[in-house]
């Protein structure tokens, strides 16, 4: 009991060990492949100097004043012709797009507009963290959907709608957070046609989609359902993530839903910086940056599954996205990833525990996030022989 009488929902947020656990990150010389953050090496400083000067050249003090909760007109211009043209999603017109404060709010309006306390929400498990704290507070019950190293396995998906209803499914298709993994495309196609089939609602969260190392790209499900798919997008793997920028394309109705529950949050999201997205998006130097913070991970990523293979037991499984920021490793039956963590913290490394993605409390004791991202080539080679001696030790 604290001094005042907080509402009933705040007993649902936030898991305080974990605030714990990624605290000890900040520590001097640890090796934290435990955040998710993108490289600092991966903002255009100079550029964004540029664009400031530029945005503020074209639309004078026209964008330092209130704008619409929908979005800056040249910017829904601009992801409209991004969402169709790059991301095939035909229905894009820009009636269609609201621009946020980063995807988080996304998921937070998603869960504003749809739970009521009890009210069935069907999510993959494991699943985003960010999003179970999003939705938390509504206090949906969760219902999970069957998954395998493809991703969700669609006769699960269409099994959890007949039977349980859910209000709605949450998706991670590409390089999932916390996994790596992606739903193919056979499976993409028969999600789609199942959600046009029940006249589902899904929520497909896409911050990693263009983030490509290896292999040949996926389509949105939302460009093969458009009319049952919340599509969401941010520029915080693409661009930065201090701007807090994401967007979200959907169904005209469901949009104007999601501007009135935003409008009451916000407003609308900062006009200035949605005039650098916009000649960002719309200059083509989007395009250009995306290959250059690819290049700059992959080595990374490799680095990191070439030092799994050589230190970890080989009882552990890990799995090998083509992109993304995530690598998640499973040791075996018996393994409690959480209970070796401060024996690792000691040793200067960080990961965090994967039990947190979870949304039953006794799943994946054995599992593991490791991101790759935000560490030197040398830091994921002595973090992952340090671990790998570790866990042999501990097994
Ligand atoms: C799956 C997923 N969704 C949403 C977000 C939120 O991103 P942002 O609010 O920066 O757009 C993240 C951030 O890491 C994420 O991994």
């Amino acid at each position: 009991m604290g001094q005042f009488r907080y509402a009933e929902r705040t007993e649902c947020m936030e898991s305080s060990i974990l605030r714990e656990i990624l605290k000890v990150t900040a520590q001097p010389g640890m090796i934290s492949l435990a955040g998710g953050l993108p490289s600092p090496d991966a903002f255009p400083v100079e550029l964004v100097k540029e664009l400031c000067d530029k945005a503020l050249t074209t639309w004078k003090d026209s964008i330092l004043q209130y704008g619409t909760s929908e979005g800056f007109a040249p910017l829904l211009e601009a992801l409209s012709d991004y969402l169709k043209n790059d991301r095939h999603i035909k229905s894009a017109e820009t009636d269609r797009i609201l621009v946020t404060n980063g995807s988080q709010q996304i998921l937070d309006v998603v869960a504003k507009l749809f739970i009521m306390p009890g009210d069935k929400i069907a999510v993959e498990s494991p699943t985003y963290l960010g999003a179970l704290q999003a939705f938390n507070p509504y206090q949906p019950v969760y219902v999970d959907i069957a998954t395998d190293e493809e991703g969700v396995i669609p006769e699960s998906l269409e099994e959890v709608a007949v039977k349980e209803k859910p209000k709605f499914f949450y998706l991670v298709p590409t390089f999932q957070n916390p996994t790596g993994k992606s739903i193919g495309l056979e499976r993409r196609k028969a999600i789609a046609d199942i959600a046009i089939k029940h006249n589902l609602l899904i929520v497909e969260d896409d911050p990693y989609g263009a983030i490509r190392y290896r292999g040949e790209p996926l389509p949105p499900i939302a460009s093969l359902a458009s009319d049952n798919i919340l599509y969401s997008g941010t520029f915080s793997k693409t661009f930065a993530p201090g701007l807090r920028l994401g967007f979200v394309t959907a169904p005209k109705d469901l949009i104007s839903w999601m501007v009135k529950a935003k409008q009451s949050i916000d407003l609308h999201t900062s006009t200035f910086v949605q005039a650098l997205a916009a000649l960002y998006l719309g200059e083509g130097h989007m395009k250009r940056q995306i290959p250059k913070i690819c290049e700059l991970y992959r080595p990374k990523q490799e680095a990191m599954l070439v030092a799994l293979k050589k230190h970890f037991p080989s009882s552990f499984f890990f799995t090998e996205p083509e992109g993304g920021m995530f690598v998640w490793a499973e040791g075996p039956e018996g393994f409690d990833s959480l209970a070796v963590y401060e024996k690792a913290i000691e040793r200067k490394v960080a990961y965090v525990p994967g039990r947190f993605f979870y949304t039953r409390k006794e799943d994946g004791a054995g599992t593991m996030r490791l991101n790759f991202t935000n560490s030197t080539v040398e830091q994921i080679n002595s973090a992952i022989a340090t671990l790998g001696e570790l866990f042999a030790e501990h097994l």
